[in-house]
């Protein structure tokens, strides 16, 4: 215990710590059941006499707050008091800026019956055994070395790892040297827009798009400009003159799903060209592919290195151990490393030698086989039950990767009610206007069956197609 008394020396002792030890166990920062300092320890760290903590203790024993026999220790008794914690933050006198003030994001949502909600995997289907021996192994492997600071790339193990696997299962052209391990995507981008990012800089992004990089190339001070995505991905015609970043998602649109053709993929390489723009390429979740042959990233097709490849782990492992990376053209490596030094000066060293372990000893294409059976058969079976049961009303959006599905839906059916209703009966689904700031856009849905298994799949959209049964009604 090592709770801070402040003594003023001009008053009473001995009521000051009373008070003080009273307030930490009425507010609960001292617990039932904890053992208080001896007498003698607290005095001499409070540099005052022993009785003056002993008289404290016996007010704060005559309240019935300590139980204890003298020379066995106090314990703080607070169980009859039925406590709610009391500790709150002060209401505070300071603001953010004006751009936080309203910034709240999506966390995690409710528990639902029938779960579709995105970008999560199944946390069942993680390795547990195999990652907790390999980070048991990390971790004394790590602190027999000597764990200081390290270089802000990365581990090299696990660099060359990255390397050697987007290398063969992407064909991303890396050495070990171009990876930089990340925070999750996120922290990649926020890496890039804080090397390239001025106040006003246009940033283009796709519409309807991932509303976390939107938002943070917003708090960054960017222009964000929405472009409209059509069947083939970005409508690159449509991107405004001024965007010196264009953020994409080529191998599954986020949200839509559609890949980004070839054709549009070497026209927006030429559009960055002529406008000396870089694109930021979220490969968030190809490692999910359930037919036709994937098309090359921008990064591998690109011949003036103006892109920045985005990978994770959120969703081929766990999106709470906080694991990705970069891949950037020579010219922006030093600034993006010297960014992640000044932000967190580099990931946690454990982390990235379990998992340079766990790519380089096969563990990790093993789980993308077995996973990828299973979220190819959810992909399946959620297409069919959409199909036939939803058909009449709802248009699936053709995709052939990742972890969700969208769907356009008619204009006649009311989807804030549909989804409401969905809501109070514990069927999650999410509209595509949450992914989109355009006025008037289509109606749609989207789907997740990363956190949907067994028979919720079908059971989940049968509720939904009587859930818009009674809507129609009314
Ligand atoms: C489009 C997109 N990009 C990237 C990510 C991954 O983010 P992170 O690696 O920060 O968890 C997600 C996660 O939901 C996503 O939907």
């Amino acid at each position: 215990m090592d709770l801070h008394v402040h003594l003023d020396a001009n008053l009473p002792l001995s009521p000051q710590i009373y008070r003080q030890l009273r307030a930490g166990i009425l507010d609960g920062r001292l617990r039932s059941g904890q053992r208080l300092p001896p007498t003698r320890e607290l005095a001499r760290r409070l540099e005052v006499a022993r009785n003056t903590v002993a008289v404290a203790y016996e007010l704060l024993a005559a309240d019935g707050l300590l139980s204890g026999r003298v020379g066995a220790g106090s314990y703080v008794h607070a169980e009859h008091l039925h406590l709610r914690s009391r500790r709150t933050a002060l209401a505070g006198a300071v603001r953010p800026r004006a751009g936080w003030r309203a910034q709240v994001l999506d966390t995690a949502a409710a528990a639902a019956r029938y779960d579709f909600r995105i970008g999560v995997p199944d946390v069942t289907l993680f390795p547990t055994r195999t990652w907790s021996r390999v980070l048991a192994r990390a971790a004394s492997a790590v602190s027999s070395r000597d764990d200081t600071y390290g270089d802000p790339s990365g581990l090299d193990t696990l660099r060359a790892a990255i390397a050697r696997h987007i290398g063969v299962s992407r064909a991303v052209r890396a050495d070990a040297s171009d990876v930089l391990i990340t925070q999750g995507a996120q922290q990649a981008f926020d890496l890039a827009g804080r090397v390239l990012v001025e106040p006003g800089t246009c940033v283009a992004v796709e519409e309807p798009g991932y509303p976390a990089v939107r938002a943070l190339f917003e708090s960054l001070g960017a222009r964000v400009i929405g472009v409209r995505v059509d069947a083939e991905g970005l409508d690159v015609r449509a991107l405004p003159s001024a965007a010196s970043i264009v953020y994409v998602t080529p191998s599954h649109q986020f949200p839509l799903g559609m890949p980004l053709s070839l054709e549009r993929r070497l026209t927006l390489l030429d559009w960055a060209t002529r406008h000396d723009a870089v694109i930021l390429e979220d490969d968030y979740d190809s490692e999910f592919r359930f037919g036709g042959r994937p098309l090359d990233p921008l990064q591998s097709l690109d011949r003036t290195g103006r892109v920045i490849y985005v990978g994770s782990f959120s969703k081929v492992l766990l999106p709470g151990l906080r694991l990705g990376f970069l891949v950037a053209p020579a010219s922006l490596q030093p600034a993006l490393r010297a960014a992640k030094q000044l932000t967190d000066w580099h990931s946690t060293t454990m982390l990235q030698a379990a998992l340079a372990t766990f790519i380089d000893d096969g563990h990790l294409a093993a789980h993308l086989r077995k996973v990828g059976r299973d979220y190819a058969d959810r992909h399946a079976r959620l297409t069919q039950a959409l199909e036939a049961r939803c058909g009449a009303w709802l248009r699936l959006v053709p995709s052939a990767a990742g972890l969700h599905l969208a769907a356009e839906v008619d204009a006649a059916v009311n989807l804030p009610v549909l989804v409401q209703r969905g809501l109070d009966r514990g069927l999650l689904v999410r509209p595509l206007s949450a992914f989109s700031r355009a006025a008037g856009s289509q109606g749609g849905l989207v789907l997740g069956y990363g956190a949907i298994r067994g028979t919720g799949i079908e059971e989940g959209v049968r509720e939904l197609a009587a859930m818009r049964r009674a809507s129609s009604r009314g």
